[in-house]
């Protein structure tokens, strides 16, 4: 069979080609603008495909009518850039979308669309946030964070009911705060917004400057291993039950807060390292942070039963998932840039 991988260049996309070209079982075409987060990775199964496919609309279509299964990646996926530049967010992360399954539509091809746990948002109720039975409820309008969560809701829901008409076979998978080789980037100390929480911590651990705290750090995210990862995607490739489905892809063993992710990482790294860090905790506002518009999931706890269901289950805990994250970030020519 052969996959096509759209944004393949980014930190998921990366680690699943990396996954896939081990496993061998497939080819696979990626396809993205760029090929940083690729260098290293190659095999006899996989060509890499240099294109914006916002512009290349013809080229995408050629790609995705000579596959068999797409997997669609593209999206703006850093908090900081939905409240900077909202309506780019929803060009790329809903339209763009769009374009990529009516092509599947047109030619009869099976899509994974990752989508994100955000789309639960601020979900009022108290146990794990499930595929199928849990509420998804945003912030207001004038909170613009929201809009990266509300367009993949929609996205999501019309490929839905595409599926539901017999247009389509889909599988949607809702990431749940991947982490490992290759997320975000790092930054210079001091550096508000840009990239998400754990390339945050990272940096601030090479360059010795301030962790920030937003709004308290007492939101609680669960945190995956990319390996973890890309075996449930393969878990979906492999079973038919997960077509015209939606999944959740975490694990709710790491379920902590942000203040205690601070120290927990301060912890590793001065086992991994034997260097002390000595980083000041500074408790900041979201508007200091990321400027006017955020608003926060106070919690994002993943019912995994369904993925479960299908034999994945995932063995990485915190320690390997953040040692493994921190140790890609040791080397030298990954952090000389930010020092
Ligand atoms: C982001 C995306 O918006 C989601 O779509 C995606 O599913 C998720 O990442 C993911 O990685 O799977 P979020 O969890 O809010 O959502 O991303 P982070 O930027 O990593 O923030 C996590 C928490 O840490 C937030 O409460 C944020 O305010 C806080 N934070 C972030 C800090 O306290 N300090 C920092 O330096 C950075």
């Amino acid at each position: 069979m052969k996959l096509l991988i759209i944004g393949a260049g980014g930190f998921i996309g990366s680690n699943l080609i990396e996954h896939l070209i081990e496993r061998g079982d497939h080819e696979i075409v990626g396809v993205d603008i760029t090929k940083d987060k690729l260098f290293g990775i190659e095999g006899p199964n996989f060509t890499y495909v240099n294109a914006d496919i916002t512009e290349a609309h013809d080229l995408a279509e050629k790609l995705v009518s000579e596959s068999d299964i797409v997997v669609d990646l593209i999206a703006y996926a850093n908090p900081s850039i939905y409240v900077e530049t909202p309506l780019e967010v929803v060009k790329l992360n809903f339209f763009e979308n769009i374009k990529i399954a009516e092509m599947c539509m047109l030619h009869g091809k099976r899509l994974f669309q990752y989508s994100t746990s955000e789309v639960y948002g601020k979900s009022g109720h108290a146990g794990a946030y499930n595929e199928d039975t849990s509420d998804l409820i945003m912030g207001p309008t004038g909170k613009q964070r929201w809009i990266y969560a509300s367009g993949k809701q929609y996205l999501e829901r019309i490929i839905h009911a595409h599926g539901m008409r017999g247009d389509i076979e889909y599988t949607i998978v809702r990431p749940f705060n991947f982490v490992g080789p290759r997320f975000d980037y790092l930054v210079e100390a001091k550096t508000l917004g840009g990239p998400r929480v754990f390339a945050h911590f990272m940096s601030a651990l090479i360059t010795g400057g301030p962790m920030y705290l937003v709004d308290g750090g007492n939101q609680r995210r669960s945190f995956t291993h990319i390996d973890d990862a890309s075996d449930a995607f393969t878990t979906l490739l492999d079973n038919p039950a997960s077509i015209n489905q939606i999944y959740n892809i975490g694990n709710p063993a790491t379920d902590t807060s942000i203040r205690e992710l601070a120290h927990y990482m301060m912890e590793l790294y001065e086992e991994l390292t034997g260097k002390r860090p000595e980083n000041e905790l500074i408790d900041i506002s979201g508007e200091e942070f990321y400027g006017v518009g955020y608003e926060d999931m106070d919690r994002v706890p993943p019912d995994i039963s369904k993925l479960k269901a299908l034999g994945w289950s995932p063995t990485r805990g915190m320690r390997q998932t953040f040692a493994d994250a921190i140790e890609y970030n040791l080397d030298e020519r990954i952090h000389a840039s930010i020092l």
